[in-house]
């Protein structure tokens, strides 16, 4: 019997019916989602909503309850080694050491991933990124914005097909904020990398190809930004995510 996972084997990025609990507390109540290549996804979601446990279990540190992962066609439980080599990841909290220098943290990543040459590739994506003065500084001497830049480089470094965000742009500054969005989007059109950007902000999703909207554990709704304001009737993404999810502007926000 076909498994519907099996019916687009062209997905770089497949989740089916995707369940998690701790213990009692739901967190997944069985989600479905796709990133193609090339595509800019967005997972928006307020806090709570799931979007880092579902990290989580796509990077392998949590198991589900059940449903199915698949990336770049390897089904995550049966070929966990060859599914998490096609996958990049940027966690939501920064797991730089601030101690050691830009280069030394990322040829620690390499040595512990047994990559070769890795010194001239590190130096090269320094470079690319607007990073390269700052190769021999300790981690903690840099800006947020340019801290999350190295986890970016950190995690493209064994050039996987899919890119996970979760949250990158957290506590970082408009300016660096609307950079970093566009870093990654420049990477996922230019290398065709499949990219799943998780936020709690709808205005990093404005531009995305296609947009998840997630709530305590339920998807709410997903397609183009387009799609969903004609769905909810909006005249803007705010207004559909705040619709589905049940909340109200503030007062002085300029509600319609
Ligand atoms: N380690 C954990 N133990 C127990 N509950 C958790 C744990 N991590 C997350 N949760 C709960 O799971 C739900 C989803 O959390 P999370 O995935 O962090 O959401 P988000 O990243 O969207 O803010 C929340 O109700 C949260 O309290
Ligand atoms: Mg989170």
């Amino acid at each position: 019997m076909n498994h519907p996972s099996d019916t687009h084997p062209q997905h770089q990025l497949q989740v089916c019916d995707l369940v998690k609990s701790y213990g009692k507390v739901p967190a997944l109540k069985g989600i479905d989602l796709h990133v193609d290549a090339g595509e800019f996804v967005a997972l928006l979601g307020p806090n709570g909503a799931g979007k880092s446990t579902l990290f989580q279990l796509l990077s392998g540190l949590f198991v589900a309850d059940s449903g199915r992962i698949r990336i770049d066609g390897r089904d995550l439980r049966d070929d966990p080694i060859g599914a998490l080599a096609k996958l990049g990841i940027v966690f939501q909290q920064s797991t730089l050491d601030l101690d050691l220098s830009v280069r030394r943290n990322l040829l620690f990543h390499c040595d512990m991933h047994g990559m070769q040459g890795s010194r001239a590739r590190i130096d090269s994506a320094l470079q690319a990124m607007g990073l390269a003065d700052n190769t021999r500084s300790a981690a903690r001497a840099l800006s947020g914005g340019n801290r999350r830049k190295v986890e970016l480089i950190r995690a493209l470094l064994h050039e996987p097909a899919i890119l996970l965000m979760d949250e990158a742009t957290v506590g970082l500054d408009p300016a660096s904020r609307s950079e970093l969005v566009r870093d990654v989007r420049a990477l996922c059109k230019e290398q065709r990398l499949a990219v799943l950007w998780a936020t709690h902000l709808v205005e990093e999703v404005e531009q995305a190809d296609r947009v998840y909207i997630l709530d305590k554990g339920t998807m709410l709704a997903h397609g183009t930004p387009a799609e969903i304001l004609t769905q909810t009737a909006s005249d803007s993404l705010l207004d559909a995510f705040l619709q589905l999810t049940g909340q109200t502007r503030h007062s002085g926000e300029g509600a319609a």
